[in-house]
């Protein structure tokens, strides 16, 4: 269906079609195919069991409308946000770009979101029906950008299975200031103790930056077990590799995403796994539109997976593609579930 009505899609100016996609979940209307059940997708993660490791990134539901239907879709978890404490438009339009032979999108949306308040209060009147992840950051205009990190913290931590602290966006102007040691050591421990005095235990992710200076990995990675940060999110899109690119908008100011990213991300991820002297969970992003991106982002470190652009690319059908895709492959390397294969590439 998706492939016969692609070309009309992609007729659409890109934001145009991903509201008109979000409305259309919002019906929750999606067929009950049968949620795929296999021994050897099934995965541990933050204490509960889902039934892949694939999930959906965030921004695609950034005001968490429609995490139900993306259960239905087949995701084994959701990622909402990023949330900002205050509502905020984002940059002006047109911010998103579709890069038809790169298989890739710029996008420079820049936060937009309905606010914390009105997120918590939809969560809340629709219970997840899956494992649901909360992307948080900073307003724009923000005086105090470590205490827009509380404010989230604070609003989501006994709603979500999980945090993420995104300091990684290239849209809001020196949010990345936060990968430098210093910055970093302080959010995350501010982080900390209000976790303490919150009394909570909600595992906290970070999601950095693919542009960050390959030889900060060690010391991040040192930052990061110091402070307690049990999973670690590779990556958001990259502001740089544009060189090789063909489609028209390949300058265009942003955050690049899709299968331009992959490489970059599997590498990083491969440098993050054999940095890590304890067992921080990985979650790898970038690229993924097949069973064999999956395949390679496991081997090379990450436990769990997420998407975007290859649904915009592959339609809404892509986990269900991806499952059997990765069952055939697992299948071949004879092992019992897929977790066996983290961290295997020769
Ligand atoms: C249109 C668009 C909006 C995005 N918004 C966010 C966001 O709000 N917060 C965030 O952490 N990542 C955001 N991302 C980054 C994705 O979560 C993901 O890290 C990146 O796109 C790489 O994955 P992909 O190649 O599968 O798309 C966005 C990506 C796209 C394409």
């Amino acid at each position: 269906m998706f492939e016969k009505i692609r070309g009309l899609i992609f007729k659409l100016d890109p934001e145009t079609a991903h509201n008109l996609a979000i409305k259309t979940l919002k019906f929750n209307f999606i067929p009950n195919k049968k949620v795929q059940q296999n021994n050897l997708l099934e995965t541990k993660i933050f204490g509960k069991k889902i039934p892949n490791p694939i999930g959906i990134a965030a921004g695609f539901d950034k005001d968490a409308e429609v995490y139900n239907s993306l259960f239905k879709l087949g995701f084994g978890y959701v990622e909402v946000g990023t949330i900002t404490p205050l509502k905020q438009y984002g940059n002006p339009k047109p911010r998103v770009f579709r890069l038809e032979e790169d298989e890739a999108l710029i996008n420079r949306l820049g936060f937009n979101n309905s606010g914390s308040d009105k997120v918590r209060s939809r969560i809340l009147s629709s219970p997840p029906t899956g494992l649901l992840g909360i992307n948080i950051g900073p307003n724009k205009d923000t005086k105090d950008r470590v205490k827009d990190f509380l404010v989230g913290l604070r609003k989501f931590h006994d709603i979500g299975d999980y945090l993420t602290i995104n300091i990684s966006s290239p849209n809001t102007e020196n949010l990345r200031n936060f990968h430098n040691d210093e910055e970093m050591g302080e959010l995350l421990e501010e982080i900390q103790t209000e976790k303490d005095k919150l009394k909570t235990n909600i595992p906290i992710a970070i999601k950095i930056s693919p542009d960050l200076e390959f030889k900060s990995i060690d010391k991040i990675c040192e930052i990061l077990i110091k402070n307690k940060i049990s999973t670690v999110i590779i990556s958001n899109s990259t502001d740089r590799t544009r060189e090789n690119l063909k489609n028209i908008n390949k300058l265009e100011k942003g955050g690049l995403s899709g299968k331009p990213l992959e490489n970059k991300s599997n590498f990083l991820i491969n440098e993050f796994y054999k940095s890590f002297k304890s067992d921080i969970t990985i979650i790898g992003v970038g690229g993924i539109d097949s069973g064999r991106s999956v395949y390679e982002k496991i081997i090379n470190g990450a436990k769990l997976v997420q998407l975007y652009t290859g649904m915009v690319f592959k339609g809404p059908n892509i986990v269900f593609k991806i499952n059997n895709e990765l069952i055939e492959i697992i299948k071949k390397t004879g092992v019992n579930n897929i977790s066996e294969l983290r961290g295997s590439k020769k």
